[in-house]
């Protein structure tokens, strides 16, 4: 099956899908420096949790990289520090932005007596290298839990983009359609559009028509109508960060759609991998979300739909409070509720 690379090193570089040129161009950027990276990140060049996460690894890896070979180890660690902190701005909701960046750094702390600079930059990239190759692993997990629970179903709604180019292959939300599509079963996918940067006609559309698989684009506001008709079977979405009592960030929308899914006796699914846990938020009140830009809302993709002056909030994220989740499905398993007993199995810290 066709699936595209989101992100690899070339051995000098990131390579990444510029996925605002998505679905008009398939563009590959190589990025060589931490600037462009936190750049790419806060632009969405490279967005969804997992995929946000490897790359700032990798960006971190560069910071270091640029570092002369010759100076302590206590002046290097002070550098990633600070580096981290930048890097950790580009985005603030998917905690594994964070998860990422403090396993690279407290690596390098862990080396920082015993081994010289040079040696340490070596095993940050290599740090990087299995974030990104633990990604691909869970993903695929994830679609073997997945498509246990969801192979009963055959129409199957999701919201933004939790597919391949959100994480380093198979995708969260979509690693089930994937599995299923390699074991012979055949699910039509519902995609959101995902309002206002249009995740899900962009890049969810594109990415599962080039893998050959079913895929109807809805607009958003369809979601209660279609389950109203009997058209949608199940829910299944990505997740940006996860409270300890199973509260889910995810694309502005999310909780519309759970909403709906409530009202029709849906079963509504998050999946997504470890990483993306935060045991350190008791609840959803406390996950940071990103606001942006209001021109995304009033002039997206370069033509003005709104009076000049007009006052915008543009939330990216928000939260589906646990009792409208049925199941988390990771790497592990799938979570049932009560969810805030069954996630204790997942990420501790
Ligand atoms: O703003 P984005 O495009 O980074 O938002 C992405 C999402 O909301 C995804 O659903 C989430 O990150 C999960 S990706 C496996």
């Amino acid at each position: 099956m066709a699936r595209l690379k989101t992100i690899e090193w070339t051995g000098k570089a990131v390579r990444l899908i510029d996925q605002t040129l998505l679905p008009g161009k398939l563009v590959y950027e190589d990025i060589t420096n931490v600037k462009d990276m936190h750049h790419a990140i806060k632009v969405l060049k490279v967005r969804g949790a997992p995929a946000i996460g490897i790359a700032a690894a990798y960006g971190l890896y560069l910071a270091a990289s640029d570092f002369p070979d010759d100076r302590t180890s206590s002046d290097f660690l002070a550098y990633i520090e600070k580096n981290e902190r930048y890097l950790a701005g580009s985005r603030p909701t998917a905690v594994n932005l964070f998860w990422a960046l403090n396993r690279v750094k407290n690596h390098a702390h862990i080396l920082a007596d015993s081994k010289t600079v040079p040696e340490i930059k070596v095993s940050m990239l290599e740090q990087a290298h299995a974030i990104l190759a633990e990604d691909r692993e869970m993903g695929k997990k994830i679609g073997e839990h997945g498509y246990e629970l969801l192979k009963q179903h055959t129409n199957i709604l999701t919201h933004c983009n939790a597919g391949g180019l959100a994480t380093a292959e198979y995708g969260t939300a979509l690693a089930p359609i994937y599995v299923g599509a390699e074991s012979g079963t055949a699910f039509h996918v519902y995609a959101d559009e995902t309002r206002p940067l249009l995740q899900g006609a962009r890049i969810t559309a594109f990415e599962l028509q080039h893998a050959g698989i079913a895929v109807t684009l809805l607009c958003d506001n369809s979601a209660a109508f279609l389950m109203k008709r009997g058209l949608i079977d199940a829910v299944v979405v990505g997740a940006d960060r996860i409270a300890a009592n199973g509260d889910t960030a995810n694309k502005i929308g999310t909780y519309s759609v759970a909403l709906a899914a409530k009202a029709h006796s849906i079963p509504f699914y998050v999946a997504a991998p470890s990483s993306t846990f935060d045991p350190a938020i008791a609840s959803g009140e406390d996950i940071p979300i990103e606001e942006r830009d209001a021109e995304e809302v009033t002039e997206g993709f370069g033509r003005r739909t709104a009076p000049q002056g007009i006052d915008v909030l543009n939330y990216a994220f928000d939260v589906t409070p646990h009792e409208l989740i049925w199941g988390i499905i990771t790497e592990k398993g799938a979570l049932t509720a009560p969810l805030s007993e069954s996630i204790n199995t997942v990420r501790t810290s």
